[in-house]
């Protein structure tokens, strides 16, 4: 039987719950700050806080063989001001101690085709259009695992996605602004983690890094401050239906910050 938890909670209260060095992947896509309906009025110092805050969590709560893969764009920003993105998330993580071993390029470019040329046929100010993010795979102390288990994964996806560049298309949700398709966690869980394993996603969103390991028997915990998301997920998940063979225990738990 594996377990399928979702905390509820603003990520640093949630996180707070977790166990020290109790977690084998953390697979997330964090807020970036730009103004989705879940980060408004989050002040850019805010937001540097928090991603500091939450990385030495992920440092403490990784087993020493734990490993992360952190989806980020690269840039973010209007047209004037350009943010880096993934290089404030790599500051956080490696201040934080942990180790970034490698880079997936997230190639989005069968998605949707956007039409922001800036300046159309002109060098007056062209813009890029970005189809491309990046996962930032890392680990706590060591990468090689330090026992041994069940791995998941054919001959043909470890030839296949033990490529850094993986072409996927974006998802759409109609209850979420920004999910990731299943296929992104589906390949981290099967590369990265064994039958069993934790895996843990800070901002769950609408669930989709739980409904994976759930189908995958890997153990998961989400934290999502979102009651709405929370609601969508447990719905996606099944918290409510259970499951046929009742292989997966359902967790819910819901955080104020003035019950810590
Ligand atoms: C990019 S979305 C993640 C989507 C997810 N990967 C999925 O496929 O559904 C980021 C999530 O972080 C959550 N979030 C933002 N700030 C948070 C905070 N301080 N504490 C907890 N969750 C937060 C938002 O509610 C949002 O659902």
């Amino acid at each position: 039987m594996v377990f399928c938890k979702l905390i509820c909670a603003d990520v640093r209260d949630g996180m707070r719950t977790i166990e020290d060095g109790s977690i084998d992947l953390v697979i997330t896509s964090p807020p970036y700050n730009v103004g989705k309906e879940y980060e408004v009025g989050v002040s850019r110092e805010e937001y540097t806080e928090m991603i500091f805050d939450v990385c030495k969590e992920f440092k403490r709560v990784l087993k020493p063989d734990g490993r992360f893969c952190c989806n980020v764009p690269f840039t973010m920003g209007s047209h004037s001001v350009t943010r880096l993105v993934m290089w404030e998330w790599e500051t956080a993580l490696l201040e934080a101690g942990l180790t970034i071993r490698d880079y997936i390029v997230w190639d989005q470019s069968n998605s949707g085709n956007d039409t922001a040329w800036g300046s159309w046929k002109s060098a007056s100010s062209p813009w890029l259009r970005h189809k491309a993010e990046v996962l930032l795979i890392g680990y706590n102390e060591q990468w090689k695992k330090m026992h041994k288990g069940e791995s998941s994964i054919s001959s043909r996806d470890f030839t296949r996605w033990t490529l850094d560049i993986w072409t996927m298309a974006c998802a759409r949700s109609k209850f979420h602004p920004a999910v990731f398709p299943e296929e992104l966690p589906r390949r981290c869980i099967h590369l990265f983690s064994y039958v069993g394993d934790v895996v843990l996603d800070p901002f769950s969103g609408a669930g989709t890094t739980l409904k994976v390991a759930r189908d995958l028997r890997r153990n998961s915990i989400g934290i999502d401050q979102s009651e709405a998301y929370c609601e969508e997920s447990k719905e996606r998940i099944g918290f409510c239906q259970g499951t046929i063979d009742n292989s997966v225990k359902f967790i819910y738990e819901k955080i104020s910050g003035e019950e810590l």
